[in-house]
């Protein structure tokens, strides 16, 4: 019994999927399963159109190369390496692996900034060892292809360069900072005005550098801070106007940004000294939401034993 009704329900399945006698195909006839792939072709097609239309007019409107909004660009954040948790540097200068991995950090860092990373023989270009002005590279668009970048040398960072102290000066109590100006597509940093310049800087002032100084952040903090020194390119305390703007990870994929390195050689020991560097301009603003934003802060905590 079961059987047969098994085998009934069978035929009327296959009876389904073809149906010989009104030459229906799960069932439909040909010529209605043609006008409904049809329709369905027509209309997806034309969502498809739309979509496309639309996103080509949005395409039209901006370049992937050129920044839309150059006003809205967001102002530069300042950055420190090592990057620390909290932003405390603490460590003993007779114990190697309490900084070890700040040093980790900057060689991880500098990697980039090598000779050899800086030989390719098209990219790379000699911009002068003493700041100038901003280097236009022409427009923003793919056409011209790839466009040069400025070396960057790494032993323009001196004592904070590697070069001769791997440590970075921890070993001996005198930490280094390499600082990097976030890289903002078409910004051209403005130097400041001599006049609005701590004292410190006023003598180093050079009209195509934004220069940075660090300083003890509160009354208590500057007599600990002691001395600072900074190494760069041409021996000034910032960063030189002839590697902006920058064009882009299209354009500039090899870019480097320029960079500053500071040293604190007469720190306090066994003491918090909180420290605060900032990058001067006429376009570099600071905010009191984001702390990061043409300034930073670093406490060092440095150990006697
Ligand atoms: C760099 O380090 C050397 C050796 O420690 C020292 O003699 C020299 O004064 C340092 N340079 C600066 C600018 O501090
Ligand atoms: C900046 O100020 C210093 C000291 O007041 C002065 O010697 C220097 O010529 C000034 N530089 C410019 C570009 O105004
Ligand atoms: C380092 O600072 C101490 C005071 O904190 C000072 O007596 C000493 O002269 C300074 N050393 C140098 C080389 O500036």
């Amino acid at each position: 019994m079961a059987r047969g009704k098994a085998k009934d329900g069978d035929g009327n399945w296959k009876k389904f999927i073809w149906n010989s006698e009104k030459k229906e195909f799960l069932g439909r006839t040909g010529g209605s399963w043609f006008k409904i792939l049809l329709f369905y072709l027509i209309f997806y097609g034309c969502l498809a159109g739309i979509f496309i239309g639309t996103i080509q007019v949005m395409l039209l409107t901006i370049s992937e190369f050129e920044p839309k909004y150059q006003d809205r660009v967001a102002p530069p954040g300042l950055t420190q390496i090592p990057q620390v948790l909290k932003t405390e540097i603490s460590f003993s200068a007779s114990d190697s692996k309490s900084y070890e991995m700040y040093v980790k950090a900057i060689n991880q860092f500098l990697l980039t900034y090598s000779d050899e990373q800086q030989m390719g023989n098209v990219a790379f270009e000699d911009c002068g060892e003493v700041p100038s002005s901003y280097k236009d590279r022409g427009e923003y668009k793919a056409s011209q292809g790839r466009k040069n970048v400025c070396k960057f040398k790494r032993d323009w960072l001196g004592n904070c360069s590697g070069i001769h102290d791997p440590t970075y000066g921890y070993k001996d109590g005198k930490p280094c900072l390499i600082i990097k100006l976030n890289r903002v597509m078409g910004f051209k940093p403005k130097p400041p005005q001599n006049s609005s310049l701590p004292e410190d800087l006023v003598g180093k002032f050079h009209e195509n550098i934004i220069p940075i100084h660090c300083a003890g952040k509160k009354e208590e903090d500057v007599s600990k801070l002691g001395t600072v020194e900074y190494y760069g390119l041409g021996g000034l305390p910032g960063f030189p106007l002839q590697y902006y703007p920058y064009y882009g990870k299209k354009l500039q994929p090899d870019y480097r940004q320029p960079l500053v390195a500071v040293q604190f050689t007469n720190l306090t020991f066994d003491t918090e000294v909180r420290i605060e560097c900032k990058a001067y301009g006429e376009n570099i603003q600071y905010s009191d939401k984001d702390r990061f934003q043409g300034r930073f802060d670093v406490k060092f905590d440095i150990k006697s034993s």
